[in-house]
């Protein structure tokens, strides 16, 4: 008999999880459930050390598919003491792993790749099965999430350090790069896979150890990942993961504020991300946090409407309007407004929501009740200030699922222009002038991503200078690749990863040789 899981709610993860702690450990999680080709992929225990391992009390987190409400499995629920071990299993791996030569750390990331390639369909899957979204945004999460291991293996070996012409005679100075040491990675459930490797694939090109905490909502493809990892000959200790739900506190707290790690990279939300950043203050650790957006999406009259209604669609409802960089508050002007409305809610409309492995799903469900609960709080208190529902505006009750959104005549008083939503709901908002709509655009306190549509080559580049966000879409509504350094400014956090990102996992050290005569 199980006896009946018990719900917590954790202070660390405002974005908590649909996820119930037993008191015992599932047997394994059935090959069925999962209809992987590879099962072995699926891990049920967290790995230190070289060694996969259930947690010391023995008790576990149950992972759910957010589409059907199923046990998919469980994963240890781990606290402060396997934290600790982590911690040290990655200092002790560190001196022969930093000592690799770059092409070394290349070629196991170039194997780990083509592993994630080979494994494309099962990884896509296992996505799809614990976040939710459709089988084509979990493949394409898989190549997102492998083209980070690529770009970080070809990073690795460019890691140069300078020569600094010195103004004395007989000196030379030189700058060398090395691995900051072991680091703490902390993930969210929103991209599964590719949050992990974003961070993972540049510490491990740049010569660090890891302690990697994935979320409690979706576990499984961190382990599938590690597995791959194991196999492509990254050596014992030089990954840790620690699986957590509710000691999420002193896990978290533990992987900031011990002395042995020396560099915290994290992406969610921007309270938790202030939370994390003080605790690693008391070490002055290095820290890359990527946190919460509210993105503006601006139309201009003189956009090409088409290309800006495709644009939105994308920004908006890309993993059901659950990532950092959707378009949060979607700016019309006036002039172009009614047509641009009128033809988004015709495309929204044709959306079918569902179980990501049906083929014929076009948008997932949202990752739990308290994600739906926002949705609804927003499309509530914008209709109550005299929005108008065009499609949408309801959940399917007893499910995971709600009907994507088009609001228009959104006023400037109403929440999700302050809020991040995190859902479909694409709330529209007329305005007249430039300077009106950068105004509006800029008064957020985050600032991550923006996205435009305007073919005046004037206005483009007013625009994307007065934006105040990390990163712009000038045209497009997909701006994420691994090439490109992806963060924010203002409240949406500190560092870019992908692109320059290894740097963030580097100390550049001078050296002044003298003497030299
Ligand atoms: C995020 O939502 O945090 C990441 C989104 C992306 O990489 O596109």
């Amino acid at each position: 008999m199980r006896l009946p899981p018990l719900h917590f709610a954790s202070p660390l993860r405002p974005r908590a999880p649909h996820i119930t702690f037993q008191f015992r450990r599932m047997a394994s999680a059935q090959a069925s459930v999962f209809g992987l080709k590879d099962f072995s992929l699926i891990k049920t225990q967290a790995f230190i050390d070289g060694k996969w391992v259930d947690a010391k009390s023995g008790q576990t987190i149950t992972v759910i598919n957010p589409a059907t409400q199923e046990e998919l499995g469980t994963v240890p629920e781990m606290g402060l003491a396997e934290t600790k071990e982590a911690i040290d299993a990655a200092a002790k791996a560190l001196p022969a792993w930093s000592k690799t030569t770059a092409k070394h750390r290349h070629d196991i990331l170039m194997k780990m790749f083509a592993l994630m390639q080979e494994h494309h369909d099962d990884l896509g899957r296992l996505i799809t099965l614990e976040n939710g979204k459709t089988l084509a945004e979990g493949k394409g999460e898989n190549a997102y999430s492998a083209s980070f291991l690529e770009w970080f293996a070809e990073e690795a070996v460019r890691t140069y350090g300078e020569h600094i012409p010195s103004p004395f005679p007989n000196v030379r100075n030189v700058t060398i790069k090395q691995p900051i040491g072991v680091v703490s990675i902390m993930t969210p459930w929103n991209f599964p896979s590719a949050m992990i490797t974003r961070k993972l694939g540049a510490a491990l090109a740049a010569g660090c150890t890891a302690v990697v905490k994935p979320p409690p909502e979706t576990p499984f493809s961190c382990l599938a990942l590690v597995e791959l990892a194991r196999r492509a000959g990254v050596p014992d200790g030089v990954i840790n993961v620690v699986t957590t739900f509710k000691n999420v506190s002193e896990v978290g707290k533990e992987m900031c504020e011990s002395k042995i790690v020396k560099k915290v990279s994290f992406t969610g939300s921007t309270p938790v991300a202030k939370l994390l950043a003080g605790m690693a203050a008391s070490t002055l650790k290095k820290v890359s946090l990527e946190a919460g957006g509210n993105a503006p999406f601006i139309v201009f009259d003189d956009a090409d409407i088409d290309e800006a209604v495709a644009a939105a669609i994308i920004c908006k409802f890309r993993s059901t309007g659950q990532t950092c960089v959707c378009a949060n508050r979607i700016y019309v002007q006036s002039s172009v407004y009614a047509e641009f409305a009128s033809r988004l809610a015709e495309k929204v409309a044709t959306f079918k929501v569902g179980n990501g492995l049906d083929e014929s799903t076009t948008h997932g469900p949202l990752i739990h009740e308290r994600a739906l609960e926002k949705v609804q709080a927003h499309v509530d208190d914008a209709v109550a200030l005299g929005a108008q529902v065009l499609v949408g505006g309801t959940a399917i009750p007893g499910t995971s699922f709600f009907h994507p959104t088009v609001l228009c005549d959104v006023p400037a008083g109403a929440r999700v222009n302050s809020e991040e939503t995190f859902g479909p709901l694409a709330a529209l908002i007329k305005f007249e002038t430039e300077d009106e709509v950068i105004k509006l655009a800029n008064s957020t306190d985050v600032g991550l991503a923006g996205y435009f549509f305007s073919r005046d080559v004037g206005r483009v580049w007013r625009v994307a200078e007065k934006l105040e966000v990390g990163m712009v879409g000038c045209n497009t509504g997909l701006i994420s690749q691994a090439v490109i350094g992806f963060g924010g400014i203002k409240e949406s956090g500190l560092g870019r990863e992908g692109g320059h990102g290894i740097e963030e996992y580097m100390n550049t050290k001078l050296i002044v040789f003298g003497g030299l005569n």
